[in-house]
C-alpha cells in the first residue's frame, strides 16, 4: 500500500444535510448555498450536487394511540463525504481473527494473531497480574489523568527493563520513556516524532516484516523501503543482503530492527551478526529503531534486551518500542512504551517535550490500569519473581510445541524437513506454507494462519496439535 493510497479514503467530497421540517423534502442547495458552506468545513464549489439518499417517511404512526404523529420527522440526507468511501481490505493479522470468530467449526484453531494461549487454549491471566490487581483494588486509587508521558514509576520501570537498571543512558539522564498504547503505540509515537524531526528521512524495514510496520510508517508520512532479511532457501538470515543494504541506504535513514523474536520469521541475528549491523549503522549515521514486542520469549528478559544495550554502548541515538501485551498477557490493556536515547540530558529534555506534543495531539495521555499493573509487578521483588517464572513457563511451552509439531508433521509426511521450525525463536514460525496451502488450511480445516505462512506456535496445545499436524500434512502432500 503506497503512502498516497493509504491517505485516500474517498474519491469525492459531497455534502451532508439534514432537515427536520415536517413533511418537507430538502431540495438540492443552490450553488450559492454550497459555496457559503465555506472552506472551514471542507465544502467547496467543486462539490458534487447533493443527492437525497433517504426519502421522507410518510407514515410515522404511533401504534399505541393510533394517532398519526403530526410532527413526522423527515430526514432527507444528501450524499455525503461518506458516499464514496472505499471498503478497506481486512487487516492481514487482526482480519484473520475476525474470520476465525465467524467460523462455526468447533475444531477451529487460530494460528494467526500473536497471542499466547495456555495448554487449555485459554489466554492466561498471570498470577503476578492477579496479585497486583488485588493490591490495586485495595487501595482504590482515584482515576485522574496521567501525565502526558505516562505514569512516572511505569516509565522508570520500563527503562530498567529495557536498558538494564545500571545503564549509563539512565545514569546520565540520556534516556527518556513515554508510556504508549502497546508496542504499536510506541512505534507510532516514534514515527510521528521522527517525521517531524527529519521529514526527508526514509524508513527501511526487513523483508519480510511485521505486517503493520509498513502501513504504520507510511501513515506517518514516510517512504518505506525494505532491506533483505530472510533467506527462504536456508530458512535463515540473509546477512550479506542485510549488511549490503545498510551500506547503501541514504544517510539518516531510519532502520527498523527487531530486537528479538523476529516477527514474522522467528529468525534472529547472532551476537557477531548484530555487531556487523551496529558497526554499519553507526558508521553511516543511520537511525536505529528497535521494535521489542517479545522481550523474554527467546532466551530471557536480560538476554533478549542485550542488543538494546549494545546499541546504547555503541553511542548513537536510539529508538526502542516495547510491549507488555505478550509478556504480561495484557493484550487488551494496551501497555507499551517508546524509549529514546539521546546524547545529553539537555537533548533528552527537548526530545521529551516533542514526544509529549505527539501524544497530546493523538490521545492526550495514556490510560491508567495496565500501566499500574506493570509498575506494581516490576516494583515488587516478589511479584517480579513470579512474573519471570510465568514468562519462563510460556517460553518453554512454546519450545515444546515447536518440537512436537515438527515431530508430528514429519511422522505424517516422511522426508518433509521442518527442522528449521525448532531453530526459530519467539511465538511465530515462518512455516514456508504457501498462500494456497494457507487457504486450504482455512477452508478445509478451519485452521487459520497468516497468508505469508506465519503460524503462531503459542496457540498450539496438547488438544489441537494433532489436528493441526494432520491439517498441515494434508495440505503439503
Ligand atoms: C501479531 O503480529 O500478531 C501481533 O503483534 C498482534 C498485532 O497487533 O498484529
Amino acid at each position: 500500500m503506497g503512502a498516497n493510497s493509504a491517505q485516500t479514503i474517498g474519491a469525492r467530497s459531497q455534502q451532508l444535510s439534514h432537515s427536520q421540517t415536517a413533511g418537507t423534502r430538502v431540495e438540492a442547495a443552490s450553488a450559492n448555498e454550497r459555496d457559503m458552506c465555506g472552506p472551514g468545513r471542507g465544502y467547496t464549489s467543486k462539490m458534487s450536487p447533493r443527492r437525497p439518499i433517504t426519502e421522507a417517511s410518510e407514515s410515522n404512526a404511533d401504534t399505541d394511540t393510533g394517532l398519526l404523529n403530526t410532527t413526522t420527522q423527515t430526514t432527507s440526507m444528501t450524499a455525503s463525504i461518506l458516499a464514496d468511501v472505499e471498503m478497506a481490505p481486512r487487516d492481514p493479522i487482526l482480519g484473520v481473527t475476525e474470520a476465525f470468530n465467524a467460523d462455526p467449526n468447533p475444531d477451529k484453531v487460530n494460528l494467526g494473531v500473536g497471542i499466547y494461549y495456555d495448554d487449555n487454549g485459554k489466554i492466561p491471566l498471570l498470577e503476578c497480574v492477579r496479585r497486583a490487581e488485588r493490591e490495586l483494588l485495595e487501595t482504590s486509587p482515584p482515576r485522574g489523568y496521567l501525565p502526558i508521558d505516562g505514569l512516572p514509576e511505569y516509565d522508570r520501570a520500563v527503562q530498567a527493563l529495557v536498558f538494564g537498571a545500571d545503564s549509563p543512558a539512565i545514569k546520565d539522564q540520556r534516556a527518556v520513556t513515554v508510556q504508549a498504547l502497546g508496542g504499536t503505540g510506541g512505534l507510532k509515537i516514534g514515527a510521528d516524532f521522527l517525521r517531524r524531526a527529519d521529514p526527508g528521512a526514509q524508513v527501511w524495514i526487513s523483508q519480510p516484516s511485521w505486517e503493520n510496520h509498513r502501513a504504520l510508517f507510511e501513515n506517518a508520512g514516510f517512504a518505506v523501503n525494505t532491506y533483505p532479511y530472510y533467506d527462504a532457501r536456508t530458512h535463515g538470515l540473509d546477512l550479506d543482503g542485510l549488511v549490503h543494504a545498510l551500506e547503501s541506504v541514504p544517510a539518516h535513514s531510519v532502520i527498523v530492527l527487531h530486537a528479538c523474536c523476529h516477527n514474522p520469521t522467528g529468525v534472529d541475528l547472532s551476537a557477531e551478526q548484530w555487531q556487523q549491523v551496529i558497526d554499519v549503522v553507526k558508521r553511516r549515521d543511520l537511525v536505529p529503531f528497535l521494535d521489542m514486542a517479545y522481550q523474554g520469549f527467546a532466551d530471557g528478559l536480560d538476554a533478549d534486551a542485550g542488543i538494546v544495550r549494545r546499541f546504547v554502548g555503541a553511542g548513537m541515538p536510539l529508538f526502542v518500542s516495547n510491549s507488555f501485551s505478550k509478556s504480561f498477557s495484557l493484550y487488551g490493556e494496551r501497555v507499551g512504551a517508546l524509549s529514546v536515547v539521546a546524547q545529553s540530558s539537555e537533548e533528552t529534555a527537548r526530545t521529551l517535550s516533542q514526544l509529549k506534543r505527539v501524544v497530546r495531539t493523538n490521545y492526550s495521555n495514556p490510560p491508567t490500569h495496565g500501566g499500574k499493573i506493570v509498575a506494581t509487578v516490576l516494583a515488587s521483588p516478589d511479584l517480579k519473581r513470579i512474573w519471570e517464572q510465568e514468562l519462563g513457563e510460556m517460553r518453554s511451552r512454546i519450545r515444546s510445541m515447536r518440537s512436537q509439531l515438527v515431530e508430528k508433521v514429519q511422522l505424517r509426511v516422511p522426508g518433509f524437513d521442518l527442522g528449521f521450525v525448532i531453530r526459530q525463536r519467539g511465538m511465530f514460525s515462518y512455516s514456508g506454507l504457501s498462500k494456497d496451502a494457507v487457504a486450504r488450511l482455512r477452508e478445509e480445516f478451519s485452521v487459520y494462519a497468516i497468508d505469508s505462512g506465519r503460524i503462531c506456535i503459542a496457540a498450539l496445545n496438547s488438544r489441537n496439535i494433532d489436528y493441526v499436524a494432520d491439517a498441515i500434512s494434508r495440505v503439503t502432500r
